[in-house]
């Protein structure tokens, strides 16, 4: 089959990775993909959020299946316009789209249908928000409403810092995304990132991983897009998969078919295991940067049946995945400066070492320059992965691999799973 593969960082290199190793395809493009998913897929430079490019790319290669990879697409409304052209879609529609493209539906969301998360108010002003601070206990939990790479979310120890905050997102630092800002109540636990496919009326549970939010060691700095995963992660016991499962998995399956836009694709839940259970810290429509390499370096199944399977309302008909008994985690190598200004251009050598079995290096955020040199052009970078039998022997072949790599400009945390050593 043919497929096309849609977006240009880690996640998508991730994918890129596992549908290449699939006897199913036939040819495999990426768009407009990175200078790492070169090895891997044919490369068309068509951004992921020219829907009309993309459409027109799907027509031309005969693609049998459209694999989105960025929350950016699903918003541009690639998941519709591939449905109204007749072709198959790993991907939900802009309307199902906005459990991550806006916070404040969602939490509107789960009120509406009895999902438990953090209480919460939604402010239209700096001056409505601020007020709104005297409702909640610091620390102080503002996100902007719309998207914004994973940096619209500021956790202020200080009603100073909050305010700040406050200013900062409607003074414009996110754009359209921070017009509207959400307040949310801190919620005390250990976070999980767990995963479900859905073809608009079956589902099924697609693994779990833990994420690092901070820049920094420690968990100290400001939060990322997230800095380094691990999987499985000891948080996931068999209890609290099921109730995140029942509590909101299919909660959020049956509420978004009930609005009228049925799920097709991947819904990533990004929860906090609190001593009440398991509350929803957000929504993402598409798999976790980095989770999903992570999940992919552990998925023993051929990932590209399960894919087409979500697209054409067979997930019925699938067994359960097999994973993997053996560990996996990614350390996230950014730019200096990251997550606010990245030092841009930074070279990059070592890449294409001959790493040992099981280590992988997944381009994030990288491009070649006009001699073929590869360079920094981003805040994440690449993604440096490994398994191993254990979580610390996965952990020590991911950081070889990085300490293998030479990119001066780039920094990453040394700790990454330190919670489950
Ligand atoms: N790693 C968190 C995210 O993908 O948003």
């Amino acid at each position: 089959m043919n497929i096309l593969l849609v977006g240009s960082g880690g996640r998508e290199h991730a994918l890129a990775w596992k549908i290449a190793a699939s006897p199913l395809v036939t040819r495999f493009v990426a768009a407009p993909g990175n200078p790492g998913m070169a090895a891997q897929c044919e490369l068309r430079g068509v951004a992921a959020t020219d829907v009309a490019g993309l459409v027109g790319l799907a027509k031309e290669i005969a693609a049998d299946l459209v694999v989105i990879g960025p929350e950016t697409a699903v918003d541009a409304g690639l998941g519709d316009a591939l449905a109204a052209a007749g072709i198959a879609c790993f991907g939900p529609s802009a309307q199902a789209g906005q459990l991550e493209s806006s916070k404040a539906f969602t939490k509107a969301f789960c009120d509406r249908y009895g999902l438990p998360t953090s209480a919460y108010a939604v402010c239209e002003s700096a001056a409505e928000a601020k007020t709104a601070l005297d409702r909640f206990e610091p620390p102080y939990v503002i996100k902007a409403d719309g998207l914004a790479a994973g940096k619209g979310v500021v956790i202020a120890p200080e009603r100073a810092e909050a305010e700040a905050a406050i200013d900062d997102a409607f003074g414009g630092r996110f754009g359209a995304a921070g017009a509207r800002v959400v307040i949310e109540e801190f919620l005390e636990g250990e976070i999980g990132s767990l995963f479900a496919l859905c073809d608009g009326k079956d589902s099924m549970v697609f693994g779990w991983a833990q994420d690092h939010k901070r820049a920094f060691d420690g968990e100290q700095g400001p939060n990322t897009g997230g800095m380094g995963t691990y999987s499985p992660a000891p948080v996931f016991t068999p209890e609290l998969v099921e109730q995140v499962r029942t509590r909101l998995v299919e909660p959020a399956f049956a509420g978004i078919a009930a609005d009228g836009a049925p799920y097709r694709g991947v819904l990533f839940v990004e929860l906090m295991a609190t001593k009440h259970g398991p509350k929803l810290v957000e929504f993402n429509v598409r798999f976790g940067d980095p989770e999903c390499q992570v999940l992919m370096l552990r998925l023993e199944s051929d990932l590209v049946p399960y894919l087409q399977a979500c697209a054409e309302g067979r997930l019925s008909q699938m067994p359960p995945p097999v994973w993997s008994d053996e560990s996996a985690v990614c350390v996230v190598v950014a730019a200096k400066g990251y997550p606010g200004t990245p030092a841009a251009g930074g070279e990059i050598r070592g890449t294409e070492a001959n790493f040992g079995a099981g280590q992988v290096v997944f381009h994030a955020g990288t491009k070649r320059d006009a001699e073929g040199v590869l360079r920094a052009a981003g805040g994440r970078v690449l993604n440096v992965c490994a398994r191993g039998a254990t979580l610390r022997e996965a952990r020590d072949r991911a950081y070889a691999a990085v300490d293998a790599i030479d990119f001066a400009d780039g920094f990453c945390r040394r700790d990454i799973g330190w919670r489950a050593l």
